[in-house]
Protein backbone atom coordinates (compact mmCIF):
# COMPACT_ATOMS: atom_id res chain seq x y z
CA UNK A 1 0.00 0.00 0.00
CA UNK A 2 3.07 2.29 1.04
CA UNK A 3 4.30 2.98 -2.54
CA UNK A 4 0.83 3.66 -3.99
CA UNK A 5 -0.59 6.36 -1.42
CA UNK A 6 2.96 8.15 -1.21
CA UNK A 7 2.96 8.73 -4.91
CA UNK A 8 -0.75 10.24 -4.74
CA UNK A 9 0.44 12.01 -1.62
CA UNK A 10 3.58 13.40 -3.62
CA UNK A 11 1.52 14.66 -6.73
CA UNK A 12 -1.43 15.84 -4.43
CA UNK A 13 -3.11 16.45 -1.56
CA UNK A 14 -4.71 12.96 -0.31
CA UNK A 15 -8.29 12.53 0.23
CA UNK A 16 -9.82 11.29 4.03
CA UNK A 17 -10.98 8.26 1.51
CA UNK A 18 -7.90 7.26 0.33
CA UNK A 19 -6.45 8.07 3.91
CA UNK A 20 -8.62 5.72 5.51
CA UNK A 21 -7.95 2.88 2.66
CA UNK A 22 -4.38 2.96 2.96
CA UNK A 23 -4.90 2.89 6.91
CA UNK A 24 -6.52 -0.58 5.89
CA UNK A 25 -3.49 -1.13 4.59
CA UNK A 26 -1.25 -0.83 7.32
CA UNK A 27 -2.68 -3.08 9.55
CA UNK A 28 -2.73 -6.04 6.71
CA UNK A 29 1.28 -4.82 5.76
CA UNK A 30 1.44 -5.24 10.15
CA UNK A 31 0.76 -8.97 9.68
CA UNK A 32 2.30 -9.78 6.74
CA UNK A 33 5.74 -8.13 7.98
CA UNK A 34 5.70 -9.00 12.00
CA UNK A 35 4.17 -12.99 11.25
CA UNK A 36 7.72 -15.20 10.52
CA UNK A 37 9.77 -13.31 12.84
CA UNK A 38 12.10 -15.02 14.48
CA UNK A 39 14.12 -12.82 17.00
CA UNK A 40 13.43 -10.17 19.22
CA UNK A 41 15.80 -8.33 16.17
CA UNK A 42 13.74 -8.86 13.00
CA UNK A 43 10.35 -8.14 15.07
CA UNK A 44 12.14 -4.55 15.87
CA UNK A 45 12.90 -4.24 12.04
CA UNK A 46 9.17 -5.09 11.80
CA UNK A 47 7.89 -2.53 14.33
CA UNK A 48 10.22 0.23 12.15
CA UNK A 49 8.80 -0.24 9.32
CA UNK A 50 5.16 0.67 10.56
CA UNK A 51 5.88 2.94 13.62
CA UNK A 52 9.50 4.54 12.86
CA UNK A 53 10.41 7.62 11.83
CA UNK A 54 9.83 6.74 8.09
CA UNK A 55 7.35 3.61 9.12
CA UNK A 56 3.83 3.38 6.40
CA UNK A 57 2.00 4.96 10.21
CA UNK A 58 3.73 7.85 10.72
CA UNK A 59 3.64 8.71 6.89
CA UNK A 60 -0.10 8.60 7.59
CA UNK A 61 -0.26 10.70 10.53
CA UNK A 62 1.53 13.44 8.49
CA UNK A 63 -0.63 12.97 5.84
CA UNK A 64 -3.56 13.95 8.37
CA UNK A 65 -2.39 17.98 7.72
CA UNK A 66 -3.82 17.48 3.87
CA UNK A 67 -7.47 17.20 5.83
CA UNK A 68 -9.77 19.22 6.75
CA UNK A 69 -9.83 20.02 10.34
CA UNK A 70 -13.12 17.76 10.90
CA UNK A 71 -12.01 15.20 8.48
CA UNK A 72 -8.41 15.46 10.20
CA UNK A 73 -10.31 14.80 13.90
CA UNK A 74 -13.05 11.45 12.48
CA UNK A 75 -9.27 9.89 10.53
CA UNK A 76 -6.88 10.81 13.32
CA UNK A 77 -9.10 8.93 16.02
CA UNK A 78 -9.22 5.99 13.03
CA UNK A 79 -5.34 5.84 13.52
CA UNK A 80 -4.78 6.36 17.11
CA UNK A 81 -7.09 2.79 17.11
CA UNK A 82 -5.01 1.77 14.51
CA UNK A 83 -1.37 2.53 16.80
CA UNK A 84 -3.16 0.86 19.82
CA UNK A 85 -3.38 -2.05 17.87
CA UNK A 86 -0.30 -2.54 16.49
CA UNK A 87 1.33 -1.38 19.27
CA UNK A 88 -0.37 -4.10 21.76
CA UNK A 89 0.37 -6.65 19.00
CA UNK A 90 3.54 -5.93 19.30
CA UNK A 91 3.41 -6.45 22.42
CA UNK A 92 2.22 -9.78 22.46
CA UNK A 93 4.78 -10.70 19.84
CA UNK A 94 7.47 -9.57 21.74
CA UNK A 95 6.50 -11.42 24.64
CA UNK A 96 6.38 -15.08 23.19
CA UNK A 97 9.59 -14.02 21.24
CA UNK A 98 11.45 -13.61 24.88
CA UNK A 99 9.57 -16.84 26.05
CA UNK A 100 11.45 -18.55 23.24
CA UNK A 101 14.38 -17.32 23.16
CA UNK A 102 14.54 -17.80 27.15
CA UNK A 103 13.65 -21.93 27.04
CA UNK A 104 16.25 -21.94 23.97
CA UNK A 105 19.03 -20.88 25.98
CA UNK A 106 17.53 -22.90 29.12
CA UNK A 107 17.66 -25.80 26.98
CA UNK A 108 20.77 -25.27 25.64
CA UNK A 109 22.92 -24.30 28.34
CA UNK A 110 21.17 -26.85 30.85
CA UNK A 111 20.96 -25.56 34.08
CA UNK A 112 21.35 -27.60 37.15
CA UNK A 113 18.90 -26.51 39.24
CA UNK A 114 19.50 -28.78 41.83
CA UNK A 115 22.74 -27.46 42.31
CA UNK A 116 22.65 -25.83 45.77
CA UNK A 117 22.79 -21.81 45.68
CA UNK A 118 25.98 -19.76 46.61
CA UNK A 119 26.23 -19.99 50.62
CA UNK A 120 26.56 -16.68 52.22
CA UNK A 121 26.68 -16.46 56.11
CA UNK A 122 24.75 -13.81 58.22
CA UNK A 123 28.28 -12.67 60.67
CA UNK A 124 27.51 -12.34 63.92
CA UNK A 125 29.42 -10.38 66.69
CA UNK A 126 31.93 -12.62 68.41
CA UNK A 127 30.87 -14.19 72.07
CA UNK A 128 33.05 -11.56 73.56
CA UNK A 129 31.43 -8.62 72.57
CA UNK A 130 28.14 -10.25 73.26
CA UNK A 131 28.90 -10.95 76.70
CA UNK A 132 30.49 -7.43 76.92
CA UNK A 133 27.18 -5.68 75.39
CA UNK A 134 24.79 -7.90 77.47
CA UNK A 135 27.21 -6.69 80.89
CA UNK A 136 27.11 -3.13 79.81
CA UNK A 137 23.25 -3.45 79.46
CA UNK A 138 23.13 -5.04 83.15
CA UNK A 139 24.46 -2.04 84.82
CA UNK A 140 23.55 0.99 82.17
CA UNK A 141 20.37 -0.40 83.53
CA UNK A 142 21.24 0.14 87.22
CA UNK A 143 22.40 3.71 86.13
CA UNK A 144 26.01 2.92 85.82
CA UNK A 145 27.49 4.86 82.78
CA UNK A 146 30.08 3.35 80.55
CA UNK A 147 33.96 4.94 80.53
CA UNK A 148 36.77 3.69 78.65
CA UNK A 149 40.01 4.96 78.03
CA UNK A 150 44.00 3.95 76.47
CA UNK A 151 45.16 1.08 76.07
CA UNK A 152 48.59 2.47 76.69
CA UNK A 153 49.03 3.45 80.49
CA UNK A 154 51.63 5.38 82.42
CA UNK A 155 52.80 3.62 85.44
CA UNK A 156 50.75 6.93 87.11
CA UNK A 157 47.50 5.58 86.21
CA UNK A 158 48.12 1.62 85.98
CA UNK A 159 49.81 1.51 89.56
CA UNK A 160 50.84 4.48 91.67
CA UNK A 161 47.59 6.65 91.28
CA UNK A 162 46.35 3.13 92.43
CA UNK A 163 48.16 2.91 95.53
CA UNK A 164 50.44 0.20 93.69
CA UNK A 165 53.82 1.55 94.98
CA UNK A 166 57.18 0.73 92.56
CA UNK A 167 57.75 -2.44 94.89
CA UNK A 168 54.90 -3.65 94.97
CA UNK A 169 55.29 -7.47 93.22
CA UNK A 170 52.77 -6.23 90.32
CA UNK A 171 55.08 -3.66 89.18
CA UNK A 172 57.75 -6.36 88.43
CA UNK A 173 58.60 -6.30 84.54
CA UNK A 174 57.61 -9.80 84.08
CA UNK A 175 53.98 -9.10 84.74
CA UNK A 176 53.50 -5.82 82.75
CA UNK A 177 54.38 -5.36 78.63
CA UNK A 178 56.71 -2.55 78.78
CA UNK A 179 56.28 -0.03 75.48
CA UNK A 180 59.51 2.62 76.92
CA UNK A 181 60.63 3.76 80.46
CA UNK A 182 57.04 4.50 82.43
CA UNK A 183 54.45 3.12 79.50
CA UNK A 184 52.74 0.24 79.14
CA UNK A 185 49.98 -1.58 78.15
CA UNK A 186 47.97 -1.28 80.38
CA UNK A 187 47.48 -4.65 83.11
CA UNK A 188 43.43 -3.96 83.99
CA UNK A 189 40.66 -1.05 83.02
CA UNK A 190 41.28 0.46 86.80
CA UNK A 191 43.20 3.47 85.67
CA UNK A 192 40.31 4.43 83.62
CA UNK A 193 38.52 4.89 86.98
CA UNK A 194 41.44 7.39 88.40
CA UNK A 195 40.72 9.41 84.87
CA UNK A 196 36.96 9.69 84.79
CA UNK A 197 37.34 10.44 88.98
CA UNK A 198 39.25 12.96 88.12
CA UNK A 199 37.29 14.65 85.83
CA UNK A 200 34.38 14.75 87.83
CA UNK A 201 32.83 15.33 91.29
CA UNK A 202 30.71 12.23 92.96
CA UNK A 203 29.01 10.86 92.53
CA UNK A 204 30.29 8.80 90.10
CA UNK A 205 28.85 5.37 89.04
CA UNK A 206 30.48 4.22 85.79
CA UNK A 207 31.89 0.96 84.35
CA UNK A 208 34.95 0.40 81.76
CA UNK A 209 35.17 -2.34 79.82
CA UNK A 210 38.00 -2.90 77.91
CA UNK A 211 41.14 -5.13 76.96
CA UNK A 212 43.94 -5.82 78.89
CA UNK A 213 47.25 -7.27 78.66
CA UNK A 214 49.85 -9.69 80.61
CA UNK A 215 52.51 -11.23 80.65
CA UNK A 216 50.66 -14.34 81.19
CA UNK A 217 51.99 -17.59 79.18
CA UNK A 218 48.67 -18.60 76.87
CA UNK A 219 47.46 -21.75 78.29
CA UNK A 220 43.70 -23.03 78.63
CA UNK A 221 42.94 -20.03 81.31
CA UNK A 222 45.60 -17.61 80.72
CA UNK A 223 45.51 -15.38 77.66
CA UNK A 224 48.10 -12.39 77.53
CA UNK A 225 45.33 -10.72 75.93
CA UNK A 226 41.66 -10.56 77.49
CA UNK A 227 38.74 -8.35 78.55
CA UNK A 228 37.66 -6.26 81.92
CA UNK A 229 34.82 -4.78 83.04
CA UNK A 230 35.64 -2.83 86.23
CA UNK A 231 33.01 -1.30 88.15
CA UNK A 232 33.43 2.13 90.11
CA UNK A 233 31.00 3.55 92.72
CA UNK A 234 31.96 6.63 94.93
CA UNK A 235 29.08 8.93 96.86
CA UNK A 236 28.90 9.99 100.42
CA UNK A 237 27.29 6.82 102.42
CA UNK A 238 28.07 3.69 100.27
CA UNK A 239 28.96 0.78 101.91
CA UNK A 240 29.95 -2.92 101.73
CA UNK A 241 26.28 -3.45 101.91
CA UNK A 242 25.93 -1.62 98.80
CA UNK A 243 28.35 -3.37 96.91
CA UNK A 244 27.10 -6.85 97.78
CA UNK A 245 23.85 -5.55 96.08
CA UNK A 246 25.18 -4.51 93.26
CA UNK A 247 27.10 -7.61 93.05
CA UNK A 248 23.96 -10.00 93.41
CA UNK A 249 21.99 -8.48 90.94
CA UNK A 250 24.51 -8.47 88.71
CA UNK A 251 24.87 -12.16 89.15
CA UNK A 252 20.74 -12.47 88.98
CA UNK A 253 20.84 -10.66 85.59
CA UNK A 254 23.50 -12.48 84.34
CA UNK A 255 23.55 -16.14 85.57
CA UNK A 256 20.21 -16.46 86.33
CA UNK A 257 18.26 -17.02 89.64
CA UNK A 258 19.25 -19.74 91.94
CA UNK A 259 22.62 -18.84 92.77
CA UNK A 260 24.47 -18.28 96.10
CA UNK A 261 27.50 -16.00 96.63
CA UNK A 262 30.23 -16.20 98.92
CA UNK A 263 32.90 -13.38 99.94
CA UNK A 264 35.84 -14.53 100.77
CA UNK A 265 39.09 -12.03 102.62
CA UNK A 266 41.65 -10.91 99.36
CA UNK A 267 44.00 -8.43 99.19
CA UNK A 268 44.34 -5.51 96.45
CA UNK A 269 46.16 -2.33 96.93
CA UNK A 270 43.53 0.10 95.82
CA UNK A 271 40.57 -1.47 98.07
CA UNK A 272 40.17 -2.08 101.53
CA UNK A 273 38.45 -4.34 102.60
CA UNK A 274 39.02 -6.45 99.39
CA UNK A 275 37.09 -9.55 98.62
CA UNK A 276 37.06 -12.43 96.40
CA UNK A 277 33.50 -13.44 95.21
CA UNK A 278 32.63 -16.51 94.27
CA UNK A 279 29.22 -18.21 93.34
CA UNK A 280 27.65 -21.07 93.50
CA UNK A 281 24.15 -22.68 91.53
CA UNK A 282 22.41 -23.76 94.66
CA UNK A 283 22.17 -26.92 95.12
CA UNK A 284 26.00 -27.82 93.94
CA UNK A 285 28.87 -28.25 95.02
CA UNK A 286 31.51 -26.16 93.41
CA UNK A 287 32.30 -22.14 93.87
CA UNK A 288 33.30 -20.45 90.64
CA UNK A 289 35.58 -17.44 91.36
CA UNK A 290 33.81 -14.55 89.77
CA UNK A 291 35.46 -11.30 90.79
CA UNK A 292 37.76 -9.42 93.13
CA UNK A 293 35.47 -6.64 94.93
CA UNK A 294 36.53 -4.07 97.59
CA UNK A 295 35.79 -0.86 99.45
CA UNK A 296 38.12 2.17 97.53
CA UNK A 297 41.20 2.69 99.33
CA UNK A 298 40.85 6.09 100.87
CA UNK A 299 44.36 6.69 99.35
CA UNK A 300 43.16 6.39 95.93
CA UNK A 301 40.22 8.71 96.83
CA UNK A 302 42.55 11.34 98.27
CA UNK A 303 45.06 10.63 95.11
CA UNK A 304 41.84 11.96 93.08
CA UNK A 305 41.28 15.08 94.79
CA UNK A 306 38.25 13.28 96.78
CA UNK A 307 37.38 13.48 100.42
CA UNK A 308 37.37 10.03 101.83
CA UNK A 309 35.58 11.75 105.10
CA UNK A 310 33.23 12.41 102.81
CA UNK A 311 32.86 10.17 100.27
CA UNK A 312 33.53 6.09 100.07
CA UNK A 313 33.25 4.12 97.25
CA UNK A 314 33.49 0.22 95.82
CA UNK A 315 34.93 -1.27 93.41
CA UNK A 316 34.91 -4.70 91.89
CA UNK A 317 36.60 -6.32 88.15
CA UNK A 318 36.13 -9.22 86.70
CA UNK A 319 37.16 -10.70 83.48
CA UNK A 320 35.14 -10.71 80.55
CA UNK A 321 36.29 -14.25 79.19
CA UNK A 322 35.94 -15.94 82.45
CA UNK A 323 31.84 -15.17 82.31
CA UNK A 324 31.64 -16.01 78.99
CA UNK A 325 33.59 -19.52 79.57
CA UNK A 326 30.92 -19.72 83.02
CA UNK A 327 28.04 -18.82 80.98
CA UNK A 328 28.58 -21.19 78.39
CA UNK A 329 30.53 -23.91 79.86
CA UNK A 330 33.54 -23.26 77.30
CA UNK A 331 36.57 -25.23 79.17
CA UNK A 332 39.73 -23.40 77.11
CA UNK A 333 40.34 -19.35 76.63
CA UNK A 334 42.12 -20.05 73.75
CA UNK A 335 39.00 -21.01 71.58
CA UNK A 336 37.88 -16.76 71.33
CA UNK A 337 40.58 -16.09 69.99
CA UNK A 338 41.64 -18.72 67.60
CA UNK A 339 38.59 -17.77 64.96
CA UNK A 340 37.22 -21.10 64.15
CA UNK A 341 33.92 -20.67 62.56
CA UNK A 342 32.49 -24.12 64.42
CA UNK A 343 33.22 -22.33 67.36
CA UNK A 344 32.15 -19.05 66.71
CA UNK A 345 29.37 -19.43 64.87
CA UNK A 346 27.57 -21.34 68.26
CA UNK A 347 26.79 -17.74 69.96
N1 LIG B 1 41.91 -4.44 89.05
C1 LIG B 1 41.79 -5.73 89.61
C2 LIG B 1 42.46 -6.73 88.69
O1 LIG B 1 42.69 -6.45 87.57
C3 LIG B 1 40.37 -6.18 89.82
C4 LIG B 1 39.69 -5.38 90.87
C5 LIG B 1 39.02 -4.25 90.51
C6 LIG B 1 39.67 -5.75 92.17
C7 LIG B 1 38.37 -3.49 91.46
C8 LIG B 1 39.03 -5.03 93.15
C9 LIG B 1 38.37 -3.90 92.77
O2 LIG B 1 42.78 -7.82 89.11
Amino acid sequence: MDAEFFHLRYTRAVTLVELLRAAEGVWAQWEEVSQGVEDLEELEAARVRILGRKGSLTQLFSALRDLSPAERAEAGKILNDLKERIESSLVVKREALAKRTREGRLARERYDFSLPGKWRPLGKLHPLTQVRLEIEEIFLRLGFDVASGPETETEYYNFEALNIGPDHPARDEWDSFYLGDKVLLRTHTSPVQIRVMKERQPPVRIICPGRCYRRDNPDATHSPVFHQVELLWVEKGLTFAHLKWVIGEFVRAFFGPGYEMRFSADFFPFTEPSAQVHIRKKGTERWLEIMGAGMVHPRVLEEVGYDPKEVTGFAFGLGIERMAMLRYGIEDIRLFWQNDLRFLSQF
